[in-house]
């Protein structure tokens, strides 16, 4: 059988676009505390003050990003009415920038035109400053909001953090106020920040929680009323996939892509209704994706050691011990004529892989005199690990 016709179909959806990560719903829902708290903390800028900085984080998809979008169309509306103000923003995506260096040339050339722009090398680090104190100084606005979304990605070179939030108090820039809105999905981020940073940064923190299932089921209901046709849905597909999404992540972009798939599988099947069963297979589906590709991204050291771990999985050893899982990973590396390194590094190695949402750790005691260790076991399905290390050039040599 050759290729089939495109035709366009119209029995699931309605409108699948509405299912996309960028789509922008009317509302954001369950939302109301974080929305006051930031509303409140931009107040300064309708009264014409100097803006607070303002750090907002929480784990992916818990709508950060979209509540900044929808406060800052707002402010922007709303400061419209006011003769005394004019608001500049600039919203930068930090996402694949390592360093502070980086950032601080993104935002020169927000403020450039394209044949202007400056290179990302080559410019001393104060030279890249200056531009962006200029640029800032000669706006012709009375206030500039810096939004640096996904802004985790600096890691520990976070010097632009400390420079641009204090861009007014330290007279780099005079005549435009400038307000930093930091975001980050990384939980650990706030803690790697050096005090110099939290104190400029964080005027005002702001949490995004993870969403529970009921939560989670209001906003399927809500985009899926723009998304699929009525009644295709049947009566249990939004409540388990918030329930299943719930379990393991708590984010609205995790449920929102089990649905979408969901959606996809009816209609490849041609079926006219999307069932639990659709459900069910999509978030296998969407899982397997999610973990193999974050698993084949880890660096050789790590994949070496989560080995380590599935053969203890494989002759029922879990939860292990971290000196059992170095003990395998010892012998792994070797067969590999790869470099062993310490036990300490391994240990680094599980805390990450822990932090990443595939192993849980459990402390456990040894009994009235004794310490405590730890035991680690998979929190992903481990035939999920095996499938990636497996077909990884490194790792798949170990089954040779
Ligand atoms: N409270 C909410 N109400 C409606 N939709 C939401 C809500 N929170 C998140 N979403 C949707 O979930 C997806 C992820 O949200 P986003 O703001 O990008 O998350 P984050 O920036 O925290 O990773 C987007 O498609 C967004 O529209
Ligand atoms: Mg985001």
């Amino acid at each position: 059988m050759g290729l089939a016709p495109f035709a366009p179909d119209n029995t699931i959806f309605k409108n699948e676009t509405a299912l996309r990560d960028s789509y922008r719903p009317d509302e954001l829902l369950e939302r109301d505390e974080e929305l006051a708290a930031y509303q409140s903390a931009l107040r300064p800028v309708i009264n014409g003050a100097q803006p607070k900085n303002i750090f907002l984080y929480g784990e992916t998809g818990v709508g950060k990003t979209l509540a900044t979008r929808m406060v800052l169309d707002r402010l922007r509306q709303d400061q419209a009415d006011y003769d005394h103000l004019d608001l500049h923003t600039v919203n930068l995506v930090c996402k694949s920038m390592g360093s502070s260096y980086q950032v601080a040339v993104n935002l020169v050339n927000e403020f450039r035109d394209p044949h202007e722009e400056i290179n990302s090398t080559g410019h001393p680090a104060s030279d890249v400053y200056n531009k962006l104190w200029t640029h800032l100084e000669e706006l012709n606005a009375t206030h500039c909001l810096i939004v640096l979304d996904e802004i985790d990605a600096i890691g520990s070179d976070d010097n632009l953090l400390y420079e641009l939030p204090r861009a007014n108090d330290n007279g780099n820039v005079e005549s435009t106020w400038v307000g930093v809105i930091g975001i980050s999905n990384d939980f650990t981020f706030r803690e790697s920040l050096s005090a110099r940073v939290t104190d400029s940064l964080c005027d005002e923190e702001i949490h995004f929680p993870p969403y529970d299932a009921n939560q989670l089921r209001k906003i399927l209901t809500q985009r899926s009323q723009d998304a699929f046709r009525d009644d295709v849905l049947s009566g249990d597909v939004i409540p388990l996939c918030a329930a299943q999404t719930a379990q393991k992540y708590g984010s609205a972009r995790q449920a929102l892509k089990r649905l979408y798939k969901a959606g996809d599988l009816a209609r490849d099947e041609g079926a006219d209704e999307v069932t639990e069963d659709h459900i069910r297979q999509a978030d296998d589906l969407v899982e397997r994706d999610k973990v193999q590709s974050e698993l084949s991204k880890l660096p050789t050291q790590a994949k070496i050691a989560l080995y380590g771990l599935l053969m203890l999985d494989d002759d029922g050893k879990t939860p292990a011990k971290r000196s059992k899982i170095y003990e395998r990973y010892s012998i792994a590396a070797k067969q590999l004529g790869a470099d062993v390194v310490s036990d300490r590094t391994i240990h680094d190695n599980l805390s990450q892989l822990t932090l990443k949402g595939f192993l849980d750790v459990n402390e456990q005691n040894e009994g009235p005199n004794g310490g405590s260790y730890y035991e680690y076991e998979f929190s992903i399905r481990p035939d999920l690990a095996r499938d990636v290390l497996r077909h990884d050039g490194r790792t798949g040599d170990l089954w040779e």
